[in-house]
């Protein structure tokens, strides 16, 4: 039997009021997140990846954005719920990891502080108790001397030290659902390896699900169990992790996947990358919106937007062709 969403988004769409008119940054996204699962949302930079995350959260500024659709958590829509409900429910029961620790952190709070005051709140814990429990999360994180670094300053620590930090913050309050956005794209590969494997380590075990966003098919295939494929702010395709990777069936899919490097490989340098670019959001093309760049694109193709078909075990996709064989 299957077991129960604890993350299911409806019809979710994203407009921003701009200069040049009404963005629809993402249209119509749908998907579900188990528990105990890690979900790939994948794409090109742009797709919209980003602003699912940041309207499921509610961290985008209301006075400019136009949120619709439904965020069903725990039994509750979370478009619904009131500022300070949502407050209390970010950072304590669903938590974030961002890109850039530098800019997620707080310059002039150390460390321990910062790990503290999510504990404080999420956690009614007191100030020598919060502290206690930001250095046993440091050293969950494998940071070395915890005792010490808790009391330094962001500034003092490497950017991986400080992806670790993001990660301690994110799991401290032991949170349901994290939305991890592109967690690892500003490290190096070594220290992103090292972090992809801390998440991994951590996760085990756990009942927390994960998001996991990303333009990296490396990332997903190392993390993810399910892959969720936006292009142009719509989901394109969805398929358990082995399916996706031997038998994408959305042409943008195929391309993403012969975009992947491989490493150590001597192809690599004839790595194919999609031609083309992601459209413009203002301006986007009738039809199916990827058919100026599908290799396999026809008439219908640039006549009318394809809908989304279930097919197989855990499969969806949204192309004309994706039945016939490529
Ligand atoms: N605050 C904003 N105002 C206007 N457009 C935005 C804003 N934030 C994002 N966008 C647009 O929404 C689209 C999706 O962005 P984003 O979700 O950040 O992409 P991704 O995370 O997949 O790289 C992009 O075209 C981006 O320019
Ligand atoms: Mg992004």
């Amino acid at each position: 039997m299957k077991k129960d969403a604890l993350l299911s988004v409806k019809g979710l769409s994203t407009s921003f009021n701009t200069h040049d008119g009404v963005v629809r940054a993402i249209d119509g996204v749908d998907f579900e997140v188990f528990p105990g699962e890690t979900l790939g949302l994948v794409g090109e930079s742009g797709c919209g990846k980003s602003v699912t995350s940041l309207s499921v959260l509610r961290l985008l500024n209301p006075a400019m954005t136009r949120i619709q659709g439904q965020v069903m958590f725990d039994g509750n829509n979370l478009l619904d719920l009131s500022p300070d409900q949502m407050r209390m429910i970010r950072g304590g029961t669903i938590s974030m990891i961002f890109q850039e620790p530098m800019t997620s952190l707080n310059p002039i709070l150390t460390v321990g502080e910062q790990i503290s005051e999510s504990l404080r709140l999420h956690e009614n814990l007191d100030r020598r108790a919060a502290r206690e429990k930001a250095v046993q999360m440091l050293e969950m994180v494998q940071i070395p001397s915890p005792g010490v670094r808790v009391d330094q300053y962001p500034h003092k620590l490497s950017g991986g030290m400080r992806q670790r930090v993001m990660i301690a913050m994110a799991l401290c309050c032991s949170p349901r659902l994290i939305f991890a956005d592109e967690p690892t794209t500003a490290l190096d590969v070594t220290i992103q390896a090292q972090i992809l494997k801390l998440l991994n380590r951590l996760k085990k075990g756990s009942a927390t699900s994960i998001v996991l966003i990303t333009h990296d098919l490396g990332v997903v295939a190392q993390m993810a169990s399910r892959v969720v494929v936006m292009y142009a702010g719509r989901i394109v395709e969805e398929a358990p992790v082995v399916p996706l990777f031997h038998d994408a069936r959305h042409p943008y899919t195929r391309g993403l996947l012969n975009s992947v490097p491989v490493l150590n490989d001597e192809s690599r340098n004839r790595l194919s990358e999609i031609p083309g670019i992601v459209p413009n959001l203002l301006r986007m093309p009738g039809g199916c919106s990827f058919h100026p760049r599908c290799p396999r694109a026809e008439d219908i193709c640039r006549k009318e937007s394809p809908s989304m078909t279930a097919f197989g075990d855990n499969r969806r996709v949204a192309c004309w062709l994706a039945d016939s064989k490529i």
